[in-house]
């Protein structure tokens, strides 16, 4: 009796993992988000039962102390039980809280990790979130946190990294996040480009600069890039001055040597 607590990746079923998709083929039961769409659905087995937990910002939605009630319930009752979550289960995905209910309530828990729309989504749009000469450090926050609460993000930390920052759950926030950055003074002139459900058929991207975030409204659900990466792509049959530029640098100083 086990319940896995299973990544289903940024939204493209082949992003799956192999044992994701055996594992979506034996359960008995799966508990699905809002984001894992209808292909990676139908690999469930015809006779799991199914259970939508869809978090909807602006619908229904199945509280967590909920959530956690059935996934208990249902391991102690089944031999394989699926939580199925949008990307990574640790990434904002609270997988981290349901595998403690389940262990302090005697369930196995295991966890197969996902691709983390933080990093698929500026890939699926042609942008690394590390390149050499532009960016040697990323960091992932979610817009979505109460600041008066411990462990609060340090936007003015953050915009003195100098590197890539991407933003989750930020559609309805960018706004709030442009004004912090520039007031930690952050350049208005840094890059941005947003991802909007990146590596499904309905991805589309926006470039901007930060001075620009905000004015107009995001759909759900994007991946924000702030940073010099998100200047242009570096594949998608797009020009890229800027990262070409410094590639070129980097390779002539280091005598050519192949970037990883
Ligand atoms: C609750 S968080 C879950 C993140 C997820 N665990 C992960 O690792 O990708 C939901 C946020 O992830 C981002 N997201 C997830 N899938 C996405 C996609 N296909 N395209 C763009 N953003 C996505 C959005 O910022 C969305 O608001």
């Amino acid at each position: 009796m086990t319940v896995f607590l299973v990544g289903a990746g940024p939204g493209d079923p082949d992003l799956l993992t192999l044992k994701a998709a055996r594992l979506l083929g034996q359960a008995d039961v799966v508990v699905y988000d809002r984001l894992v769409g209808p292909d990676i659905l139908a690999m469930i087995a015809p006779w799991a039962e199914r259970i939508d937990v869809g978090k909807n910002p602006y619908g229904k939605r199945t509280n967590q102390t909920e959530i956690n009630r059935i996934l208990i319930d249902r391991g102690a009752q089944h031999e394989t039980v699926v939580r199925l979550k949008g990307g990574d289960p640790f990434v904002f995905g609270r997988g981290g809280e349901e595998a403690l209910d389940l262990e302090a309530a005697g369930i196995d828990v295991q966890v197969v990790p996902g691709i983390t729309s933080s990093i698929a989504g500026p890939a699926a749009a042609g942008i690394p979130v590390t390149h050499r000469g532009v960016s040697s450090a990323f960091t992932v926050v979610t817009a979505h946190q109460d600041p008066t609460k411990p462990g609060s993000i340090d936007w003015e930390a953050l915009a003195r990294l100098n590197s890539t920052l991407v933003v989750l759950m930020g559609a309805t926030r960018a706004a709030r996040i442009r004004a912090r950055l520039l007031s930690a003074g952050m350049d208005p002139t840094t890059p941005v480009a947003v991802v909007v459900e990146a590596t499904t058929p309905r991805q589309r991207q926006f470039r901007l600069t930060l001075a620009d975030l905000g004015d107009r409204p995001i759909p759900n659900p994007a991946v924000i890039v702030i940073g010099g990466v998100a200047a242009e792509p570096v594949i998608a049959n797009e020009t890229n001055p800027n990262l070409a530029a410094a590639l070129h640098e980097h390779r002539a100083l280091e005598g050519a040597s192949s970037w990883h």
